[in-house]
């Protein structure tokens, strides 16, 4: 996958910036022509893009692109970049009708740049592991007028001088509310015309998790929307018309809900992590039954879930420095190898006996006790296990967003030459006084708190569902969707979020999302649920970076599922039925993911070198996951055949071997 895009979205802030330099001051170029009047439709053409594009051959659709302030009083040069395309010529300068929608991505970090989402994602120029520039059949934009946005200020090409950084995400709401006001000024059709706010992300959290302390429930989550979208509901009259807003792989919530929780079902969706071994299995689910991540899902859900143990619970004192070092060290380790969590060592040798000796410890520990290294930092755990043990991450790393995906080195997807190419500087209109980075250390707050540039802005969940109260009030509608091979904000800690949140008067989906969907090929896309104006997708074969994954699901899902209002997987919550149905496997709590795991050096998309665990393994697990799943298995008390969730023996060897084949034929 990107290597070099998935460093950007985990963000160091600690060691970013030293207090005594401090963040940089920077500030927009005004280039021949700019008017001198205030933001208006003749800014349109001086923001056009009409210079040459270096490496980009052949027509692409007419964009724009530059700074606009943000209003900031005492703040000038607080400014967001933009890089808008149209969906055809002419629809975002007026021709368009008031139904027509538009779109803005965000990326997140804080401090990554949607940049990275434009040419890596879902924007109609993509950049390759040459650096060359090549279309993008499915960008966004050819559905609806996109619009990238680099934010909050002093991202990628957005300025800010040195102590106008954001100090908390109330602030990055306004400044980006004040934008959207002068971007209408520009093109006045956006200010009527439906709104969809998407983006992805936010690991930015562990700007904040990193430096301090691992935060049970005040940092770690995807703010952007939810923040964005707070702040348009409580602006009198807000500049535009927000209709849906759209996240993707969102950490949502805390970090033991979307990090920790999910580890089970990520060992479910790839047991390949742990060799197949049912022993091993036993041991994570007893770890994570005694950390209380086993959370268990009902349809309706029933009560709320308890406020979950930090994960430095159960971790020996000698643990509690090695904990955050730990933490910091994978994290870091993380964002500077690009979602690549390495293996302390990379020997094989000696591994079956080293494997065979850490065994005979759980064997000879009391039933009933927590690892006491690594008490319940259980991800950290299963990701040390699989780089000790298990091939081919013995041979150097995982990557903890796209599991299947075990390349290294890997061939890097970097915008960063096209974007500081003078050429492009020059086209896009952007700053000359800083370079366009995919990623800086977002500096909360300037330099007022010293070393602590940590985002203090609470959880998103703390008030989605006052969010979601609000958002139904104005006929704003939500969707959240993952990529199934995402193991570091996997879906099971989205869908926790889901189930303790009240929306339209009701907590949590009162049915398993169990929908079958698929792309324009008729391929098995993944599961799409929507209740209440809430809509859940999960993607197959999807890493953390879905448009990258599988760009044509993602973009039949824009199409379908967010710009559309196909009801595939609607629930009638009169009568309790489904539009297009439901299947039975795909109700289980986890989809499974594909059998290859791909190695060596390369690019994930061409690269030979596979493995595949041998037939008898594969059925030998079928028979065991089958049974170990039954007992704790979900309560289904919506569904007439209650209880008929049990994942078949036959469903997983079925959807292993129909991977790329398409499942329909089985659900
Ligand atoms: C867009 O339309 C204008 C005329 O309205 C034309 O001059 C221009 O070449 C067109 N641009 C593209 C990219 O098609
Ligand atoms: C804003 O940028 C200009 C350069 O364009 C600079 O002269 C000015 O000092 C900056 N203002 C602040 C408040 O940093
Ligand atoms: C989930 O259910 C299992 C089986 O009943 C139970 O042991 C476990 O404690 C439950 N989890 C939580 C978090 O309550
Ligand atoms: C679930 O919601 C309750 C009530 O809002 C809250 O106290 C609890 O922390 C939440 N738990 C999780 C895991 O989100
Ligand atoms: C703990 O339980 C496992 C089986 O679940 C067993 O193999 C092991 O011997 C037990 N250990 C002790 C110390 O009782
Ligand atoms: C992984 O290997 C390291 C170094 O040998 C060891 O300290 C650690 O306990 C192992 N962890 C797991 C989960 O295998
Ligand atoms: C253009 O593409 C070539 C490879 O085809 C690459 O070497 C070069 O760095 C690229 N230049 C820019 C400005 O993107
Ligand atoms: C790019 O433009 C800047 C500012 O105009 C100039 O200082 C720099 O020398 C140029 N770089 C190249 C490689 O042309
Ligand atoms: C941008 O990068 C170039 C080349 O590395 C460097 O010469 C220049 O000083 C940088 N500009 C700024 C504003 O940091
Ligand atoms: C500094 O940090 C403290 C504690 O997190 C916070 O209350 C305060 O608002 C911060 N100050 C600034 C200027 O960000
Ligand atoms: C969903 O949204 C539509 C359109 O805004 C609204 O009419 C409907 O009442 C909402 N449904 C629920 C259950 O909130
Ligand atoms: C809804 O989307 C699904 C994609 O799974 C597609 O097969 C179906 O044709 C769509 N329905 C309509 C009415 O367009």
């Amino acid at each position: 996958m990107l290597q070099i895009a998935l460093a950007s979205i985990l963000v160091l802030s600690c060691a970013a910036q030293s207090p005594s330099t401090g963040p940089p001051s920077t500030f927009p170029h005004a280039y021949p022509g700019m008017p001198t009047t205030s933001f208006g439709p003749d800014w349109q053409k001086y923001f056009e893009v009409t210079g040459q594009l270096p490496n980009v051959t052949g027509p692409i659709a007419r964009s724009f692109a530059g700074n606009v302030g943000v209003n900031r009083a005492d703040h000038p040069n607080a400014t967001l970049f933009f890089w808008a395309f149209e969906k055809a010529n002419g629809t975002l300068t007026g021709s368009a009708a008031d139904t027509d929608p538009w779109m803005i991505w965000l990326n997140g970090g804080p401090g990554s740049s949607s940049m990275i989402g434009l040419m890596t994602e879902n924007g109609p120029l993509q950049v390759t592991g040459t650096y060359s520039i090549v279309q993008n059949n499915f960008s966004w934009n050819h559905l609806a007028d996109t619009i990238w946005v680099d934010q909050p200020v002093g991202t990628g090409y957005s300025t800010s001088d040195a102590t106008g950084y954001v100090p908390d995400e109330d602030q990055m709401g306004e400044d980006f509310v004040q934008f959207l006001s002068n971007l209408v000024k520009i093109f006045p059709s956006l200010a009527k015309r439906p709104l969809y706010l998407a983006g992805e992300s936010y690991a930015g959290t562990y700007a904040h998790c990193t430096c301090d302390h691992l935060p049970p429930a005040d940092g770690c989550l995807t703010r952007l929307q939810p923040y964005i979208t707070k702040t348009i509901f409580s602006t009198p009259n807000p500049p535009v018309s927000l209709r849906k807003i759209i996240v993707g792989d969102g950490t949502l919530g805390d970090a033991a809900t979307f990090l920790y929780v999910p580890t089970l079902t990520t060992i479910e969706t790839y047991p390949q992590l742990i060799g197949y071994d049912p022993d091993v299995y036993n041991y994570f689910k007893t770890q994570e039954h005694l950390c209380g991540y086993d959370l268990n899902f009902t349809y309706p859900q029933n009560g709320h879930f308890p406020t979950l143990k930090d994960p430095s619970f159960g971790s020996s004192p000698s643990f509690g420095g090695a904990t955050k070092a730990r933490s910091k060290l994978s994290l870091k380790t993380l964002a500077e190898q690009g979602g690549r969590y390495q293996a302390s060592s990379g020997i094989t040798k000696g591994l079956l006996a080293r494997r065979e000796e850490w065994k005979r410890d759980l064997s000879n520990r009391p039933n009933g006790t927590l690892d006491p290294y690594y008490g319940c930092f259980i991800y950290d755990e299963l990701l040390d296990y699989a780089t000790n043990f298990t091939f081919p991450w013995t041979l150097g790393g995982i990557d903890v967003y796209d599991i299947p995906d075990a390349l290294n080195p890997e061939v890097p997807s970097d915008p960063t030459v096209f974007m500081n190419d003078n050429r492009t500087r020059t086209a896009l209109h952007a700053p000359t006084s800083k370079n366009w980075t995919e990623s800086f250390g977002f500096p909360f707050g300037g330099l007022a708190n010293g070393t602590s540039f940590g985002d203090p802005s609470p959880a998103p969940m703390v008030f989605l569902s006052e969010l979601a109260s609000n958002a139904s009030a104005r006929g704003v509608a939500i969707v959240f969707y993952s990529g199934n091979d995402d193991s570091l904000v996997a879906h099971r800690g989205t869908e926790a979020v889901i189930q303790n949140m009240t929306f339209s008067g009701v907590q949590g989906f009162t049915r398993p999302p169990a929908t079958p969907w698929s792309d324009d090929k008729g391929n098995f896309a993944g599961i799409v649920h929507q209740e209440r104006n809430l809509t859940f997708v999960l993607f197959k074969g999807a890493g953390h970076l879905v448009p990258n994954s599988v760009p044509e699901a993602a973009f039949v899902f824009v199409r379908e599922f967010v710009l559309g209002s196909n009801q595939t997987g609607l629930v009638n919550n009169g009568t309790g039925s489904v539009v297009g149905g439901e299947s039975a496997p795909l109700e289980a709590d986890v989809m499974p993911g594909g059998l290859a795991i791909f190695y060596g050096d390369g690019d994930f998309a061409t690269t030979t070198a596979s493995t595949i665990a041998p037939s008898a393994t594969l059925a030998a697990w079928s028979e065991f996951i089958a049974s170990a799943t039954a007992a704790g298995n979900v309560s289904d008390v919506g569904k007439s055949n209650g209880g008929a969730t049990l994942m078949s023996p036959l469903w997983h060897v079925c959807a292993a071997l129909c991977v790329g084949a398409g499942m329909m034929s089985i659900v």
